[in-house]
């Protein structure tokens, strides 16, 4: 019997998967694009056997990739001595993960949380710890989905059904000259995504991360950067704001720290690291040796394989590979290492990720008119290469139809 004739692959179908589980998920979780079964290295497999190069890593957060021995062996090893202990007391992966945060970061005190949102959600206490009532943040910037976190997140599309939010939060342009006009003494912070990622991997302009941090300092305010997209080595820094040459307040991170082990962290710098007091913030799993142990393991293999410079070579190879591929489509490519949005001539974002998946390549229509790129760090020039090719297929299937598109609406005989 071939495995199209079985009865257990009518089960394991996608579409079985989707049905089952579309009768079970809350409704605001969509239906899944593929249900997936294994993965190693930057090959994920799905439940029909089919393979795909994964240049999205889980948005930005298999940083090893898939199966890595380094994570498989941390977790394993941690599940199997101590896996959680409770605030109450601790373990030695949790004070090694504080201390190597404040080593790679140059911050000075940590507070480790479970999720980017939960990062967030300390960082909106630590602004309100300053005292201040104003809290300044970026049109188009995803900062989580909990309360909090979305009244910081400026897609008014997504706060509307949950108003009112936190009070007190003014969403700016990302301009030097909005920022000037709305800080005074009375911001408590500016919250910023060095990249926007959400919004489908968009550029600050530049500049803008520097005079961010004069503006705050001269007015007394906090600079919180969110690094939760963009750190851990992904933009070919350690950190995007290193890149600019600051030091901020306070940085929030998730995604790549745990490799695909759920954690979070706020780690904050100089003053700003005295701000939350004794038994102002807590979390039962924040700091569980697991999570601490396998974010260790991750961190460590991303400095041990160079894994940083790596970013930085293959993003370098990846944006020349896609700027020069013969496309109209293509309008531009931002973002920094292995965090790169390509800009879409046309909003036919969701088609070019829907084609590319069909050819066996992973990338996300982040927004209408651009495709992410969040590759695992671990990709060498091989993946490069096929998703070159692949997504340049795509590109063209979708070009090809676009133009029999618009030949069909253009009436016999009058000018295209
Ligand atoms: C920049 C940024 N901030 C915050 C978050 C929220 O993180 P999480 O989904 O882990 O809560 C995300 C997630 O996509 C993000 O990209």
């Amino acid at each position: 019997m071939t495995s199209t004739e079985s009865t257990s692959t009518e089960r394991t179908s996608t579409e079985r998967f989707r049905a089952e589980y579309a009768q079970v998920a809350m409704r605001s979780i969509p239906a899944p694009l593929a249900v997936l079964t294994r993965g190693e290295g930057a090959r994920v497999w799905d439940v029909e056997g089919r393979e795909y190069l994964d240049f999205l890593a889980g948005i930005a957060v298999n940083s090893l990739g898939h199966a890595h021995p380094a994570f498989v062996e941390a977790v394993s090893r941690q599940a199997a001595t101590i896996a959680h202990v409770s605030n109450y007391f601790a373990a030695a992966p949790t004070i090694e993960l504080a201390e190597r945060l404040v080593r790679l970061t140059g911050g000075d005190r940590v507070f480790l949380c479970n999720s980017g949102t939960e990062a967030m959600e300390a960082a909106v206490k630590l602004a309100r710890r300053t005292g201040r009532p104003r809290i300044l943040a970026l049109e188009n910037a995803f900062h989580g989905r909990t309360t909090g976190a979305l009244a910081l997140t400026g897609k008014p599309a997504m706060r509307a059904p949950f108003e009112p939010l936190l009070p007190g939060v003014e969403h700016l342009p990302s301009t030097i000259a909005a920022l000037e006009e709305a800080i005074g003494d009375d911001v408590a912070a500016l919250v910023l995504e060095p990249i926007k990622g959400e919004a489908g991997v968009l550029d600050l302009p530049p500049d803008y991360l520097a005079a961010a941090r004069e503006l705050t300092a001269r007015h007394g305010a906090l600079l919180i950067v969110d690094e939760i997209q963009a750190g851990a080595g992904r933009t070919g820094e350690w950190f995007a704001f290193q890149s600019a040459g600051i030091t901020p307040d306070a940085i929030a991170l998730a995604k790549g720290i745990g490799g695909g082990f759920p954690i979070g962290a706020l780690v904050a710098f100089g003053a700003a690291a005295e701000l939350l007091r004794p038994g102002d913030h807590g979390s039962t799993f924040g700091g569980n040796p697991l999570a601490a142990a396998t974010a260790n393991a991750v961190l460590a293999e991303i400095e041990r394989a160079g894994l940083v410079e790596n970013a930085r070579t293959r993003g370098t190879e990846l944006r020349l590979a896609i700027l020069g591929m013969a496309s109209d489509l293509v309008t531009d490519v931002q973002g920094s290492g292995l965090l790169l949005g390509v800009g879409l001539a046309r909003p036919v974002a969701n088609r070019v990720a829907t084609r590319a998946l069909e050819l066996g390549l992973i990338v996300n229509a982040a927004a209408a008119d651009r495709i992410r790129l969040a590759p695992p760090l671990i990709i060498g020039a091989t993946e490069v290469a096929r998703f070159a090719e692949i997504f340049a297929a795509a590109l063209a299937d979708v070009e090809r139809e676009l133009a029999a598109e618009s030949a069909q609406d253009t009436p016999e005989g009058a000018p295209a």
